[in-house]
């Protein structure tokens, strides 16, 4: 696979992407214009610039926060509650976290700042600050360079 490299810096990549960014509709249960959806949406805080791809369900009933610049990958899934295992505790998702998609939060984890969660992870522990993270379950591969 051949990586390509970027003309532009990824800041400015960002900055682009997020200058008309607007705190997004969220209506009960439906999916968003995104379509992403949330369930128990009053107990989710969603932080600014913050991006969503489709088909990621969040379920706050237990508590979600996402911080500012977290980026969640499509097909994505965060529970505060899993009754297939009777879990619960409240998912906090750190400013500038990425996670990637097809990617499952389980009830009580916080991802730190910065961290990504490979594509495909499952992610049942809490996962510390500047790491890249991956696997079933999800365990730190390797930590990011500032
Ligand atoms: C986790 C990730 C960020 C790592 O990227 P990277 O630093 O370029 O890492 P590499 O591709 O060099 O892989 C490093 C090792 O981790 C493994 N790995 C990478 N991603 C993995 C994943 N999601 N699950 C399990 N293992 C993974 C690789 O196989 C490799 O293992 P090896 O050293 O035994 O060969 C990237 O693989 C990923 O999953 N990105 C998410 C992309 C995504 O979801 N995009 C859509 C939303 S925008």
């Amino acid at each position: 696979m051949v990586k390509e490299g970027l003309t532009t810096p990824l800041f400015k990549i960002m900055e682009d992407r997020f200058k008309n960014w607007k705190y997004p509709k969220i209506v009960e249960g439906k999916l968003t214009k995104y379509n992403w959806l949330v369930q128990h949406k009053k107990n989710l805080k969603l932080g600014k610039k913050t991006d969503m791809g489709a088909f990621t369900y969040i379920n706050a009933k237990n508590g979600v926060v996402i911080e500012d610049n977290v980026q969640i990958g499509s097909h994505c899934s965060v529970y505060s509650i899993s009754t297939i295992d009777n879990k619960k505790g409240k998912v906090t998702l750190k400013k500038n976290c990425k996670i990637g998609s097809h990617s499952l939060i389980m009830p009580g984890v916080t991802i730190g700042e910065n961290s990504i969660i490979g594509a495909f992870s499952f992610v049942n522990k809490d996962i510390p600050d500047n790491v890249i993270a991956v696997g079933i379950p999800a365990k730190v591969l390797r930590k990011i360079k500032k």
